[in-house]
């Protein structure tokens, strides 16, 4: 059997550098690397609606901002199915019938759940649908019969909730759902990207994101500020690179190419390190140097993202038979599972036989 993909975002907001980083810009490359049989992208509306029940008009006008961000990435609807997930119901009542295999103390020591109701402050009212989302997470990889999920390292607890749910489920109905791997970004910097105030959580309501869509000239004013070595203040001081938010940045972003381009007197990043740590060089040679490779990186991004934002209509109409070819994928798979839970009366002639002869004599 060939390799599948899914994963998705909850459109809550604009992607920024860190999801393309952490999982985009991998994405992309699995895409074109033609080692996979279908890859489904999901825009998770309705998990995003679990969090944000008061506001649904956040999670509507965003979704198309979260469309947009993937074409711009390179993402591309002849080559992957870019749906949304409220338009696959199917993946809902999957959710319902797993919700059986899973214990609420189970739910409760999920790590990913459990910091994200302390950021909420849903302690005393926890609303079921949240509490109950990696739940609906195990459903969107099985629908789709996922082998391999491409996301950051948050995701790991619903990874691993996702394949305890396959296997109980296998054990329970018979060999049914396929057990997903998770794909994690391969070095530490894209694992978890920091703000540019050197906080560890990107967040709007901080302002410490850089977003795939900001104008250029912003997004030198936030590599200019970024946070760097506090103890670092004259050019000649030695730098320190842990907790330098501009080094991991370079960490997760630049290439030698980089430096032929744009600061040939280092040859890579560990002679720009080197020297960093040494003393002599100071942060605004070394910021001006991540802002160009920032801007080389992203401008492709930004061009095609303003290609696709002339024709919206277009981008609706992906969205469109992008849902309707998942719907297809996932209904094909609710149908196995009911067959094996053997909830599929009208299709199971023996039961029915059975019945007539009980009733019948
Ligand atoms: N939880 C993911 C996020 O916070 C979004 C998501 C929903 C997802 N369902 C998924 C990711 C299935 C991978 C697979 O962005």
């Amino acid at each position: 059997m060939g390799k599948i993909i899914l994963t998705g975002d909850r459109p809550t907001g604009k992607l920024h550098v860190g999801h393309y980083v952490g999982s985009l810009r991998r994405r992309v490359e699995l895409q074109n690397s033609g080692e996979y049989e279908k890859i489904f992208i999901m825009i998770a509306d309705a998990q995003a609606l679990t969090d944000n029940a008061d506001d649904p008009e956040k999670i509507r006008q965003n979704i198309i901002e979260v469309a947009l961000d993937y074409l711009a990435c390179g993402l591309d609807p002849e080559k992957s199915t870019l749906f949304i997930q409220s338009q696959v119901p199917e993946l809902t009542e999957l959710t319902f019938y797993y919700m059986n295999l899973v214990t609420v103390s189970r739910l409760q020591r999920n790590p990913t759940v459990k910091s994200e109701i302390q950021m909420r402050n849903f302690e005393a009212s926890i609303p079921v649908g949240f509490f109950c989302y990696p739940i609906s997470q195990a459903s969107d990889i099985t629908a789709f019969k996922a082998t391999t999920v491409p996301v950051g390292e948050d995701q790991l607890p619903m990874l691993e909730q996702t394949k305890e749910i396959v296997r109980k489920f296998n054990s329970v109905y018979g060999e049914t759902l396929v057990e997903p791997d998770i794909l994690l970004p391969e070095n530490e910097a894209c694992l978890r990207l920091p703000g540019t105030d050197g906080k560890a959580k990107m967040s709007k309501s901080l302002g410490n994101c850089i977003y795939l869509s900001e104008e250029p000239a912003e997004i030198k004013k936030k590599v200019m500020s970024m946070f760097t070595d506090p103890d670092h203040i004259k050019i000649e001081d030695p730098g320190k690179l842990e907790g330098n938010t501009v080094f991991t940045y370079l960490d997760a972003f630049s290439r030698p190419e980089h430096f032929a381009e744009f600061l040939p007197d280092y040859a890579n990043l560990d002679e720009l390190k080197a020297h960093y740590q040494r003393g002599g060089l100071g942060d605004v040679k070394v910021k001006k140097f991540l802002n160009n490779v920032l801007q080389a990186e992203l401008a492709p991004i930004q061009n095609r993202r303003k290609e696709y934002e002339k024709d919206i209509e277009y981008v609706y109409h992906i969205l469109e038979e992008g849902s309707k070819a998942a719907r297809e994928v996932a209904a094909k798979t609710l149908d196995e599972v009911k067959a094996a839970m053997k909830i599929n009366y009208f299709e199971d002639k023996e039961l029915i036989a059975a019945h007539v002869k009980r009733f019948q004599g």
